[in-house]
């Protein structure tokens, strides 16, 4: 389509999410530094060029001073992003407290930690007080750069208030909002003190999205059961008025990594990976340090798999690079020395001299050396108690062109719906059967692997980031249409 100046339009995109591409550094009282975040949205969203997106979001830093703020807000501006400042007691009880205390565990099926479960319930009140607060910070924020025509595309589960808190200032604004957890069962989400509350400020938005059809279910269940709200194949209907419901499950830009495999820093990398583990096959797992990733359940079937496979011993190793992550929030520290402490054991008892059987790494891997591992591994082992899609599995499958690999799934992860048929699929919590998986995918013989990673590859480069965007997108401006249709009849 194109403007009434014969210009192609390109339609102006708000991208709200809770964390920025880009998380600021400190160098000085009015100098930042800014490196890319860690994560699957941020991961996707970079995948999404065909639009005039700008982002807003927190940059990651409390900045109470105005000359750091004003500082960081013109550095941000070269990336297209802009800061939402949040103080350090909004971030506390908002991002540590109710995003990742609460709606994070829950929304994955953990529930709240045990031991803290009475200091949470009487915390609770305040956290989704300042909960609220926040949302309205980025509404305001929001509402400060919008400008007619734009569309406004609200991301996951730390902004369920925020469609509400936009149409209050707009109702014509077009509003998304997708999810890139799960969402619950409704049963689980029934618990939620404030479950009516975030399900009508979802509902205030013109589409909601989620990764699989099962989660946009789950979520359409809740509405009607826990607000008696009439369920329709469209989505969810109150007293005229339509939400659209629908899955989009994202993708990766899939050749951003098949063009990094052909650089020269990259070339470099895998050269020095075969040369130090030649003669081992090499089993990787890439997560954030976090509990809804299985990291023990993974070690532990490790470990089974060296104990029943002695001939394997000194053939194989385990690399596991785990980004710490939400290193505030107390359940988030206890799985580090969790982790240490199993893996510290294993090699002890596994170890020799001269080699041990896991190495495990507490940090983020720069995309080179990320992309090298990928290509030099054998077997990559995703083992998430519950994740909403999984992108580290997008991303092997991408870079195994040339290996052929085999991909060990979670079946609790979105991806096993798009790479079931290629993956050896596993429930993480039956230790015996990721065992036997391993011994599976490392005897695989030639022929399977390349017919599996066939089928993965050709879902891993067609359903991309871009066709994600572009789909969610286009469904939102049509969806407004529909409903405003709705409205006037
Ligand atoms: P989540 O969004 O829960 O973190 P995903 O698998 O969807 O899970 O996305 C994780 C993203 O973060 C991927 O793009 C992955 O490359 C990146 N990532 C995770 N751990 C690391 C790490 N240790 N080093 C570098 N990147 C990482
Ligand atoms: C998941 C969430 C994202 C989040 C990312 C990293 O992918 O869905 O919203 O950005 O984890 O977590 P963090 O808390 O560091 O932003």
């Amino acid at each position: 389509s194109e403007r009434q100046d014969g210009r192609p339009f390109r339609q102006r995109l708000l991208v709200v999410a809770n964390r920025l591409p880009v998380s600021a550094v400190r160098r000085g009282e009015d100098s930042w530094s800014l490196e890319m975040s860690a994560g699957g949205l941020v991961t996707a969203l970079l995948g999404v060029k065909e639009f005039e997106a700008r982002w807003i979001g927190w940059a990651g830093v409390n900045v109470p001073d105005e000359i750091g703020q004003r500082a960081l807000t013109k550095a941000l501006a070269e990336k297209r992003c802009i800061p939402v400042f949040l103080d350090e007691d909004i971030v506390h009880q908002y991002y540590n407290g109710y995003c990742n205390n609460i709606l994070w565990p829950l929304f994955h099926y953990l529930g709240l930690p045990q031991e803290d479960r009475l200091a949470t319930t009487r915390s609770f009140q305040s956290q989704f007080a300042a909960y609220k607060k926040a949302n309205q910070m980025f509404a305001d924020v929001v509402n400060k750069h919008y400008e007619e025509d734009d569309v406004v595309w609200c991301h996951d589960y730390h902004l369920m208030f925020l469609p509400k808190c936009l149409k209050e200032y707009n109702r014509n604004m077009k509003v998304g909002w997708f999810l890139h957890t799960p969402f619950p069962s409704s049963e689980i989400h029934r618990t939620l003190p404030s479950r009516s509350e975030l399900l009508r400020s979802v509902l205030a938005a013109d589409l909601v999205g989620f990764h699989t059809y099962d989660y946009a279910r789950h979520f359409v269940s809740a509405c009607t059961r826990i607000l008696g709200l009439e369920g329709t194949p469209e989505g969810v209907e109150d007293q005229g008025r339509l939400t659209r419901v629908a899955a989009f499950p994202i993708g990766i830009d899939a050749d951003r990594f098949r063009r990094a495999l052909e650089t020269q820093d990259v070339q470099k990398h895998i050269k020095e990976l075969k040369d130090r583990f030649a003669g081992r096959k090499v089993m990787l797992g890439v997560d954030r340090l976090d509990m809804i990733k299985g990291i023990p359940q993974k070690i532990l079937a490790f470990e089974k798999f060296l104990e029943e496979n002695r001939d394997w011993h000194d053939k194989v190793v385990l690399l596991q690079i785990a980004v710490p992550t939400r290193t505030d929030v107390p359940e988030y520290q206890k799985l580090t020395s969790q982790v240490h402490e199993i893996v510290g054991r294993i090699n002890g008892r596994f170890g020799t001299l001269t080699a041990v059987p896991i190495h495990h790494l507490d940090r983020s891997l720069d995309f080179y050396k990320l992309c090298a591992l990928y290509a030099v591994t054998d077997v990559a082992l995703v083992t998430s108690l519950r994740d909403g899609m999984n992108l580290v599995s997008y991303e092997f499958v991408a870079c195994q062109d040339s290996k052929k690999g085999v991909l060990i799934l979670s079946e609790f992860a979105g991806a096993a719906q798009s790479l079931g048929a290629g993956a050896i699929l596993i429930n993480p919590w039956n230790i015996t059967e990721v065992a036997a998986s391993i011994a599976q995918a490392l005897n695989m013989p030639a022929e399977e692997r390349e017919k599996r990673h066939q089928h993965n590859f050709n879902h891993v480069t067609r359903h991309t980031a871009q066709e994600w965007a572009e789909t969610f997108v286009s469904e939102l401006n049509d969806t407004v249409v529909e409903t405003q249709l709705r409205t006037r009849q």
